[in-house]
């Protein structure tokens, strides 16, 4: 099963599927140590951890005896990351703990890395995380966020939609922009947060900060064959058959009313951004769809001052 998570009523439970192993690409993670000296990290925290992806994927880059925490205020997320870690023999380095990331229970400078993925999308107040994860980092440690700007992606066209009516494609991106403002306002973040993230760490005091771009596109080309495209198809799928987009059609609603989305608009809205699935399974059958995948995921990272 590519999300076996898909249905439950928990966090990003939509996103904990395969298609999340194929986010980022191992060299370039390595890369990513090198610049930031991850030789020298020897605890790190992952906040918001949902079930340990983030920390997996930074542990191919850090010292082989690198010590993990990680907390997530869902405690589901932290009984399936504990299980994850135990089948993979890593109880020992990978430890996970119920918290909210406002609030860290930990004292002040605890870890040598403080690190986030797609997490100061989904809270009220990104600046008060920052400035707890500051908080937490050793004098001279990391802060480093992977955060995206989501609405960037209504803008990422495939083979189907290249030559679509130019309002059809503005369609998408009024309901995407207006719904993310909308879930900001209601205190459930901005998922296009990415932008602004240098900047909260500029305010936190943190120096030295740097900002990067994932390098991962996600190609789709036929035949579709390879783990990450069958995982990317089956996503799609299941998506469409469950009426569901980037959000369901109920959290979509809510956030683009909260987001000043006039009621009596949204169906037609709706119906743009989710009506393509007729269109995409023939073109998939007849191996014309294409996409080359990008998307727009920043990598911040600071220094906390040495003191
Ligand atoms: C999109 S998931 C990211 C999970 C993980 N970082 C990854 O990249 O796979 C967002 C996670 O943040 C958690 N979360 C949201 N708000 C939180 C908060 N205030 N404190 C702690 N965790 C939070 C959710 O429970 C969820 O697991």
């Amino acid at each position: 099963m590519t999300n076996e998570f898909r249905t439950l009523d928990s966090h990003s439970a939509e996103y904990f599927g395969d298609t999340r192993d194929y986010w980022w690409n191992l060299d370039y993670i390595a890369l990513i140590g090198r610049r930031l000296a991850f030789d020298r990290v020897h605890d790190v925290l992952d906040v918001g951890c949902g079930i340990g992806h983030w920390t997996e994927v930074l542990a191919s880059a850090l010292p082989a005896d690198a010590r993990v925490t990680g907390i997530d205020r869902d405690p589901l997320w932290i009984e399936k990351a504990t299980e994850r870690v135990a089948a993979r023999g890593l109880s020992d380095r990978f430890q996970y703990r119920a918290s909210d990331a406002q609030t860290l229970p930990f004292p002040d400078s605890s870890f040598d890395l403080v690190t986030c993925q797609t997490v100061l999308i989904h809270v009220a107040d990104p600046g008060a995380v920052i400035a707890e994860m500051t908080r937490v980092a050793r004098p001279g440690g990391l802060v480093l966020a992977s955060e995206p700007n989501n609405v960037a992606s209504s803008l990422v066209l495939n083979s189907n939609a290249f030559n679509d009516p130019v309002e059809e494609i503005l369609s998408g991106v009024e309901l995407q922009l207006t719904c993310e403002r909308g879930k900001a306002a209601l205190g459930e973040g901005n998922n296009s947060v990415g932008d602004v993230v240098p900047g909260l760490f500029k305010a936190a005091g943190l120096e030295e900060i740097v900002v990067y771009l994932n390098d991962k596109a996600n190609p789709f080309l036929p035949p579709y064959g390879t783990p990450e495209q069958r995982a990317m198809l089956e996503e799609r799928q299941d998506f469409e058959a469950r009426d569901f987009w980037i959000w369901s059609r109920d959290d979509t609603r809510r956030y683009f009313l909260a987001g000043g989305g006039v009621e009596a608009r949204f169906d037609a809205l709706w119906a743009s951004v989710t009506g393509g699935a007729e269109r995409f399974e023939k073109s998939i059958a007849d191996r014309t769809y294409s996409h080359a995948g990008g998307a727009l995921n920043y990598l911040v990272a600071g220094r906390k001052a040495a003191g």
